[in-house]
């Protein structure tokens, strides 16, 4: 495994998500693979899912800058882009139901928006790191998906995604560029927005509500740490392979209705806390992705467990609220 330390300014598009303010957070703390960066710039145009606060500790870091731009607006993508040794794209409409409500932002800034930054990449002969998501492959039945499974995407958001995955794939064949390209499982940590699946459970069962589950709570989802998540980033960064896709799971798959049992045992509740509500359109059934490849080529696994992060993910709760 070579380490690429080639790459000491990182763009991080979306990085005031749930996500990305992770990875800024981690990195400029030192705790990631590859080490501190010398520079590290978080793109962001503060859609409702943006928050500013996610990178209050950061702010005032002297290796941290904020420009609060859109991926699709091509000028300032591009000047910073070539300010930059890559750019890490996490930014997206990321949430399904609002896809289902209405997919024209997912087309516009996770479809068209990645093209831009795709495009200001070849321009400047830049790396590109692609956030991808396990939900490009579609509902897995039995099994595991890897990164050789056909992509059958379900709803507008996966479609989106899917989308934004083939077009930097083609930009590899067609221009060589270096573009990887991360599919991860659903992630839980500090300071997701309210209207994910886990902060909207303990925001709820805080707050002595019931907690919706679609349909018969029975579609199964692998779960991973953000930290865990970010840390997996870094190496496909640093010692990953120019043009590879890496699965990345969480070794902690559990049913919504398993996931609920867990999170109302933390809190001493009953099950009568849940309320069963018509299903999401197009559901999923499950999801699973074999991660071998990133286990055994970039030495990474997960190391977190969802029991000890629920009192980190209440506490981001009251923070962001
Ligand atoms: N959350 C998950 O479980 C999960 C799992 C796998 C992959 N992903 C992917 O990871 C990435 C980050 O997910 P997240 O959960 O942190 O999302 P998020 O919704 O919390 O954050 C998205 C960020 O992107 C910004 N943004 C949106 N449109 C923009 C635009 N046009 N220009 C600039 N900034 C824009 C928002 O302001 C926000 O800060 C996404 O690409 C998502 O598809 C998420």
């Amino acid at each position: 495994m070579e380490d690429n330390s080639k790459f000491k300014r990182l763009l991080v598009t979306g990085g005031a998500g749930f996500i990305g303010s992770e990875y800024v957070r981690s990195s400029l703390s030192g705790t990631l693979y590859g080490g501190k960066p010398e520079k590290i710039t978080v793109v962001d145009s503060l859609t409702y899912a943006g928050n500013k606060k996610r990178l209050s500790e950061v702010w005032d870091n002297k290796e941290f800058a904020f420009v609060q731009a859109d991926v699709r607006d091509q000028g300032v993508i591009s000047e910073l882009i070539d300010a930059h040794d890559v750019v890490i794209h996490f930014a997206a409409e990321s949430h399904v139901d609002r896809s289902i409500e209405n997919s024209q932002d997912f087309i516009e800034t996770n479809v068209l928006g990645t093209h831009r930054v795709l495009h200001a990449a070849r321009e400047f002969n830049k790396t590109v790191v692609l956030i991808s998501t396990d939900e490009v492959y579609g509902s897995i039945n039995e099994g595991a998906a890897n990164e050789q499974t056909i992509l059958n995407p379900s709803s507008p958001y996966s479609a989106s995604k899917a989308s934004a995955d083939l077009l930097a794939l083609s930009f590899v064949t067609t221009y060589g560029l270096d573009v990887r390209v991360t599919r991860c499982v659903n992630n839980y940590g500090k300071y997701q927005d309210l209207e994910k699946l886990i902060p909207k459970i303990v925001h709820n069962l805080r707050s002595g509500l019931k907690i919706p589950l679609y349909g018969t709570g029975l579609n199964v989802r692998d779960w991973i740490h953000t930290k865990d998540h970010c840390d997996a980033i870094a190496r496909v960064l640093h010692i990953g392979a120019p043009g590879e896709i890496y699965n990345i799971g969480g070794d902690e798959s559990y049913s919504n209705i398993e996931l609920a049992y867990i999170l109302l045992s933390y809190f001493n509740l009953e099950k009568d806390q849940i309320e069963f509500v018509q299903d999401r359109l197009g559901h999923d059934m499950r999801y699973a992705v074999d991660s071998s490849k990133i286990k055994s080529q970039l030495d990474w696994k997960p190391r977190h467990r969802l029991t000890d992060s629920i009192s980190e993910i209440e506490k981001g709760i009251v923070f962001l609220s």
